[in-house]
């Protein structure tokens, strides 16, 4: 891999603003699958992302290391600072930029500032819950609340990292405040006009694990009244999700995976994995169409005889950002001269995790065409050269009090 050019004031900003493009891209060649981008918690492909990107905060002059969570983490300066991070794992089939943009924009930022606080940027090993169904691994270890699963365990040995140093990732007091860099991934920018957005609140999200027990049988010789078909009943279901999940404006429901056993065109359906995800602003909203949602998944027992369990995945509660910190990105975009619009994130972030023990803010970038987790999604030079901008911006500003 040839190097690349240092990053910093004797590049104009739109150069910067494209070599960041340019490292996403080529992050996003390192994948499980070829002809995709899929890079799952700790898979080894990530062994190359972080060369790449330790590579590239040395270059920013940090010094750095990779914690027990398999975070990359990079720092600059002494004494108390500013986290700046994102994720560096993939739903599968992905984009280059979610999670990746913050990373890369964040050590673009060291590069390029010419004073700044000190400041520690992560690479979250993982944020999407692709591989073991459970997010936010990278950014938990980091409050003290390490995913202690013996599958994520056994991941983090087989990357050669020591489980038993999980306690050491944790923040302490030097961790003064968290800001992510992220992709909009949805439309409300592009619709408003506005290169970035200012996220005031995430929503909670609920995720679970639903299986629909029936009974295979011979799909030529079981009458249809015969039959404990648990793909048909998982059908019956997911219209149901919808259903409940339309209820309300702000309510969104996704089935987005589902297994079927034994998977033979003549066998009738004997099982069916389904995953749950539910989102809303409002904990109540949420929780109550989880609840109507699994007794939905209850009723099939009444049609065609199918049982359903669940287990929870999730349960994280919708979070406001800090509001100072805000309104310093507000002050920031605007000294810069771009315009801005305050929004609620319908997308999970590590910020919310680190919400929870700091002052967190959000940048989003514009997404065109609202595309993402898609291969599809992408950015504008012109966004990314706004939002370092504005992050530099703000680091002349911001003081870590
Ligand atoms: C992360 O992309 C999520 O919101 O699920
Ligand atoms: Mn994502
Ligand atoms: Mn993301």
């Amino acid at each position: 891999m040839d190097d690349f050019a240092l990053l910093d004031r004797s590049a104009h900003l739109s150069e910067t603003a494209d070599e960041v493009i340019r490292r996403c891209r080529l992050l996003a060649e390192c994948t499980e699958e070829p002809g995709h981008i899929t890079r799952t918690f700790l898979s080894p492909p990530m062994r190359e992302v972080h060369r790449l990107v330790r590579h590239w905060m040395e270059e920013a002059g940090m010094r750095v290391s990779v914690d027990a969570a398999g975070n990359i983490r990079g720092v600059k300066g002494d004494g108390p600072r500013l986290m700046i991070g994102s994720h560096l794992d993939t739903v599968p089939h992905a984009g280059a930029f979610d999670g990746i943009l913050g990373v890369v924009l964040g050590i673009a930022l060291v590069g390029y500032a010419l004073a700044c606080p000190p400041i520690e940027v992560v690479g979250f090993s993982e944020e999407e819950g692709v591989r073991f169904g459970v997010p936010f691994i990278g950014s938990r270890a980091l409050i003290a609340d390490p995913v202690m699963d013996e599958p994520v365990l056994e991941a983090i040995r087989a990357f050669g990292l020591d489980p038993a140093q999980l306690p050491q990732a944790a923040i302490g007091d030097d961790v003064k405040a968290y800001l992510e860099f992220h992709i909009e991934q949805g439309p409300v920018l592009e619709e408003k006009k506005r290169p970035l957005g200012i996220v005031s609140a995430i929503v909670g999200q609920s995720r679970y694990d639903v299986t629909f027990h029936g009974m295979a049988n011979h799909a030529g010789a079981t009458p249809m009244n015969h039959r404990s078909d648990a793909l048909a009943a998982a059908a019956h279901w997911i219209g149901a999700v919808e259903e409940i999940g339309s209820e309300e404006p702000d309510l969104v429901a996704t089935v987005g995976r589902l297994e079927v056993e034994p998977g033979a065109t003549n066998v009738i359906p004997g099982l069916v994995r389904a995953s749950l995800d539910v989102r809303s602003a409002s904990n109540f909203t949420r929780l109550e169409a989880v609840r109507n949602m699994l007794s939905a998944a209850a009723e099939m027992k009444n049609w065609r005889n199918v049982t359903a369990t669940w287990e929870e995945r999730l349960n994280q509660l919708a979070i406001d950002m800090d509001p100072s910190m805000a309104q310093a990105l507000r002050a920031a975009a605007k000294a810069a001269g771009y315009k801005s619009h305050s929004m609620v994130s319908g997308a999970g972030h590590d910020a919310m995790i680190l919400a929870t023990k700091v002052p967190s803010a959000i940048l989003f970038v514009r997404s065109p065409g609202g595309i993402s987790h898609h291969p599809d999604e992408t950015v504008l030079p012109e966004d990314v050269e706004a939002a370092l901008a504005v992050g530099l911006r703000f680091l002349d500003t911001w003081s870590l009090s």
